[in-house]
C-alpha cells in the first residue's frame, strides 16, 4: 500500500508562508500558529494545504472531528439545511432540529432523570451558563474548579482555568469567587505510592473546603473527568466517587465539563460513564456538531427550569445549521458504530505508546481513557521533570514528516491524541510510524 502523506515541499510550504505572511499582518499574533500550514481541503483524519501536501491529523481541530473530517453524512445534512432555513434566533421562533437535538442529548448524557438542554455556541459560553444556572438554581455564589483545569478564555471561564500562561497572565482581574482545588494526578502527587489516590475519601474533601470556603456557600463544582488542556489526566475513580458524594451531602450541583472529553473520545458516550457519575449538569461541545460551532448545557430539569424567562439564550445560539450538525453526527455515531472503532483505535494507540514507553525513558507516563490518549515526557523517570523541550521536539520532528499532533499540560510536556474515530486502520499506522519516526530523532 502506497503511504498516505504525500509531501510535495518541506513544511509550510511556499503557498503556506506567503499565507502567513498576509496572516501576520492582518491577525493580531495572540492568536496562535502551531503547524504554520494553510489548508484547503480535509477529509476524514487527511488534511491537504494549499501546496499540494497531504498530512495526516491527530489533532481534530483540538477534539472537534470525532467522526472526521466532513463526514459524509454531516455534510449532507448541513446542505440540505443550507436550502431550509440557516437563522431565525431560537429566543423569536422555534425550529424543530434545535428541540429534536435537546431530546437527543437529554437522552444520551447520564442519568435516566428528567433533563432539559440550553444550546449555545462555545464551550466556554456553555460553561458560562452551565455556571450561571447553578447559582440562580442555588442561590450560592461560589464556585469550585481544578489545579490544571481549562474551561475557556471568556472572563468567567479564564477565572476558571488555571494555567496562567498563555490563558490569563496581563488578561486579570478575574472573576471573583472562584476557589481552586487539587485534581487527583496521581502522577505527580507528593504523597504518590499509595495503593489508594490521596483524595479519595470524604474526609480529604472536607479538610480542603474547611480551609477554603465553606460549602453553604458554594454552588457548583466544575471539573473535566479527564483533564484536557491540563494534561489528558483522568480523575482518580475514588476521588470522583469521594467529591461527588461530598457535593451531594451540602448541596453543592457536579457540573462535568465534557467539552473534550464527550461523544465518544474516551472509548464511552462520556467520560462520566466510565466513573458511573450522573453529573447535575454536563457540558458539552467541540464533537458535539463536528465542526460547526454548538454546544450544550444538558440538566436536571428542575435546576435548568429555575431560570426566569429570557435569562437564558443569545442570537445564534443553536443555529439550524449546527443542529442539523449535531443531530448527522450522533445519529454517525449510532449506525457507524463509532464508539466500538474509538475503542479500536484506542487499544491501536495503548500498544504503540506502551512500545515508545519501553524503548524511551523519557516516556514518564502513558494514560487515558480510551483513545483520549497521552504521552508525559520527561527528562528522567526519577525526578520526572518535565521536559518541554523535548516534547516540541517530537512535534516538529513529526509536522516535518506529515503528521499534526498537540502538546498539552501544564508544563506543556505531554503529548495528546485527538485523531478521528473513524480513522482509517491503515492511516492511522501510518501516523503512529511517523510518530515512531519522530521519537528516535528527538531521542539524541
Ligand atoms: C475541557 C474544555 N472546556 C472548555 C473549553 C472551551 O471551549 P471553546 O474553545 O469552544 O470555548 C475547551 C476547549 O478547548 C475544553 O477543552
Amino acid at each position: 500500500m502506497s503511504p498516505v502523506i504525500r509531501l510535495e515541499t518541506e513544511l509550510p510550504g511556499p503557498k503556506s508562508k506567503a499565507i502567513n505572511a498576509r496572516r501576520a499582518a492582518a491577525i493580531p499574533k495572540a492568536v496562535a500558529n502551531q503547524s504554520g500550514i494553510a489548508l484547503t481541503h480535509a477529509d476524514n483524519a487527511l488534511l491537504t494545504d494549499v501546496d499540494g501536501n497531504r498530512l495526516i491529523d491527530f489533532a481534530g481541530g483540538i477534539g472537534v472531528m470525532n467522526v472526521g473530517h466532513r463526514n459524509p453524512a454531516l455534510v449532507e445534512a448541513v446542505k440540505s439545511q443550507l436550502d431550509h432555513l440557516t437563522h431565525a434566533c431560537f429566543a423569536v421562533s422555534s425550529y424543530e432540529s434545535y428541540v429534536a437535538l435537546a431530546e437527543r442529548l437529554n437522552r444520551l448524557t447520564p442519568g435516566t432523570h428528567e433533563k432539559r438542554t440550553l444550546l449555545v455556541n462555545t464551550g466556554a459560553e456553555g460553561i458560562e451558563n452551565a455556571v450561571k444556572i447553578a447559582r440562580h438554581a442555588t442561590g450560592r455564589p461560589a464556585i469550585v474548579a481544578f489545579e490544571h483545569a481549562f474551561h475557556g478564555r471568556t472572563n468567567l471561564t479564564m477565572a476558571l482555568t488555571a494555567k496562567p500562561m498563555p490563558y490569563k497572565k496581563g488578561f486579570g482581574p478575574f472573576a471573583p469567587e472562584v476557589y481552586r482545588v487539587p485534581f487527583s494526578y496521581c502522577y505527580r502527587c507528593q504523597s504518590a505510592g499509595g495503593k489508594t489516590c490521596c483524595q479519595a475519601s470524604a474526609a480529604y474533601w472536607e479538610r480542603i473546603f474547611a480551609g477554603l470556603v465553606d460549602p453553604t456557600e458554594v454552588a457548583a463544582i466544575v471539573i473535566e473527568p479527564q483533564l484536557g488542556e491540563g494534561g489528558f489526566v483522568p480523575a482518580d475513580p475514588g476521588a470522583l466517587t469521594a467529591l461527588a458524594a461530598f457535593a451531594r451531602q451540602h448541596g453543592i450541583l457536579f457540573i462535568a465539563d465534557e467539552i473534550q472529553t464527550g461523544f465518544g473520545r474516551t472509548g464511552k458516550m462520556f467520560a462520566c460513564d466510565h466513573y458511573g457519575l450522573v453529573p447535575d449538569l454536563i457540558v458539552t461541545a467541540k464533537s458535539l456538531a463536528g465542526g460547526l460551532p454548538l454546544a450544550a448545557v444538558t440538566g436536571r430539569a428542575e435546576i435548568m427550569d429555575h431560570v426566569h424567562v429570557g435569562g437564558l439564550g443569545g442570537t445564534y445560539g443553536g443555529n439550524p445549521l449546527a443542529c442539523a450538525a449535531a443531530i448527522a453526527v450522533i445519529d454517525v455515531m449510532e449506525r457507524d458504530q463509532v464508539l466500538a472503532r474509538g475503542q479500536a483505535v484506542a487499544a491501536t494507540l495503548r500498544a504503540r505508546f506502551e512500545a515508545l514507553a519501553g524503548r524511551y525513558q523519557f516516556v514518564g507516563d502513558v494514560r487515558g481513557l480510551g483513545a483520549m490518549l497521552a504521552l508525559e515526557i520527561v527528562t528522567d523517570r526519577t525526578s520526572k521533570a518535565p521536559d518541554k523541550a523535548r516534547t516540541t521536539r517530537i512535534q516538529a520532528e513529526a509536522l516535518k514528516r506529515g503528521l499534526i499532533i498537540l502538546t498539552c499540560g501544564t508544563y506543556a510536556n505531554v503529548l495528546r491524541v485527538l485523531v478521528p474515530l473513524t480513522v482509517e486502520a491503515a492511516v492511522l499506522a501510518e501516523g503512529l510510524d511517523v510518530l515512531d519516526a519522530a521519537f528516535s530523532a528527538a531521542s539524541g
